[in-house]
């Protein structure tokens, strides 16, 4: 392993970022947008990507997990065009490097090794979920380039090293405020069933800060529930937890999962309150659960109405395409987009960026992501020593459907 990593090193001082010998294909989702593929006989001049500097964008275009993925993609593309719009990295623009993750592990190794090795680029953003963190970021962080996680939220993310940071408030702070507005919606509450996915590393974290937050406000926890992502039936589930009258019900699963557990547990004859973790903060759930999706509530690390000009701009572009408030994917992997190019201007200025070697760039790029500050849709944010955000402003937000069933949207609880 040794070996390999000098090795690496020493291939990868031999380029900078601005050499076409360097980028690899970008498999960005919009074609429209795509840059053909280089070579190495290709001329730096003659590609659209030689004086742009690559970032890479690994979430999940593919998969079940492509429902929270599609939602980043939308919010990093929306980055991209905003801060090229306004130059750049000080007249140089920024080029986004998309590889699809998928859903899992591997492609989440694949996706950073590609976009280390082949595309060269000064920096990652992602994986999708922090179960693909865990196996991935170790991958960047034997190589010395930064990862900021746009939605990892288990507990450990930023531990995994120091070229790890996240953008994305872990499970500890956001996950309680679902659980309150609940109570503070029916404070007849006393008995809650717990829910979570035991193969995803984030549901099982998520999971314990909201049985924690059950023992805090004093309710009783009648059942924990076990499922995995990939399960579409949960008859057994719903059924062992309905028998025994819950008053809430708490979900730690993504998105399809997530989306059917709720529409059984409707179709069961529940009532009560539900909670959705993080998992299942997208409205791509609404075709899954459709007007059975209706009521949950689902804590955010993003509100629309956010103030700020940043926010505004950023809401307006992603409207105008979109037809629909920005989810609070979209937004964070909007900011972690931002954080790179606010970083790399800061670090132009006091070094030319262009004129670094890449394995020093990265080195030196992570030490300023780490000790800026951003105003970002997200709110004012910063990093710890080791990488964590911090964010100020949190949220809850409830799902309401149209009568019709076919439509709905995040209503912001005040
Ligand atoms: N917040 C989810 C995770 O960390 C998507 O995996």
């Amino acid at each position: 392993m040794k070996q390999y990593t000098a090795l690496t090193t020493t291939f990868l001082a031999t380029c900078t970022i601005f050499l076409s010998a360097c980028n690899g294909a970008s498999t960005d989702p919009n074609a429209a947008n795509n840059s053909p593929t280089n070579t190495a006989t290709n001329a730096a001049a003659t590609t659209p990507t030689a004086n742009a500097i690559p970032i890479g964008i690994a979430v999940a275009q593919t998969s079940n997990v492509a429902l929270l993925g599609q939602e980043q993609v939308a919010g990093a593309k929306i980055a991209e065009k905003y801060f090229n719009d306004q130059g750049g990295i000080n007249g140089t623009p920024i080029k986004l490097v998309f590889q699809d993750t998928s859903g899992d592990e591997a492609g989440a190794i694949n996706a950073f090794q590609t976009l280390i090795n082949k595309n060269k680029v000064v920096g990652i953003v992602g994986p999708t979920l922090s179960q693909q963190a865990f196996s991935a970021d170790p991958v960047a962080e034997r190589v010395k380039i930064p990862v900021i996680g746009p939605s990892n939220t288990a507990k450990g993310i930023p531990e995994i090293g120091d070229y790890v940071a996240r953008v994305s408030a872990p499970v500890s702070v956001v996950a309680p405020n679902s659980v309150k507005a609940a109570l503070k919606q029916n404070p007849n509450i006393k008995k809650v069933a717990v829910f979570f996915a035991q193969n995803d590393a984030f549901s099982k974290s998520e999971t314990e800060i909201f049985q924690q937050t059950v023992k805090d406000q004093s309710l009783e926890l009648v059942t924990v529930q076990k499922f995995q992502t990939s399960d579409t039936d949960f008859q057994t589930q719903a059924t062992n937890a309905i028998n025994l009258k819950p008053d809430l019900i708490i979900i730690s699963g993504l998105a399809a999962d997530g989306g059917n557990l709720v529409r059984q547990l409707r179709e069961l004859g529940y009532q009560g309150l539900i909670v959705g973790g993080n998992g299942l903060n997208t409205s791509n759930i609404f075709p899954v659960c459709k007007a059975l999706c209706d009521g949950v509530l689902i804590a955010q690390a993003y509100s629309p109405e956010h103030p700020g000009e940043i926010n505004a701009n950023f809401r307006k572009a992603y409207v105008d395409q979109y037809k629909k408030e920005p989810p609070q994917f979209s937004a964070q992997a909007f900011a972690a987009v931002q954080v790179y190019v606010e970083a790399l201007k800061d670090l132009d200025k006091k070094s030319k960026v262009n004129k670094l070697q890449l394995p020093q760039l990265r080195t030196d790029l992570n030490q300023q992501i780490l000790s800026g500050k951003y105003k970002t849709p997200l709110g004012e944010i910063a990093f710890s020593p080791i990488g964590e955000i911090i964010q100020k402003d949190f949220y809850v937000a409830q799902i309401k459907i149209d009568k019709d069933g076919s439509n709905g949207k995040f209503t912001f609880i005040k």
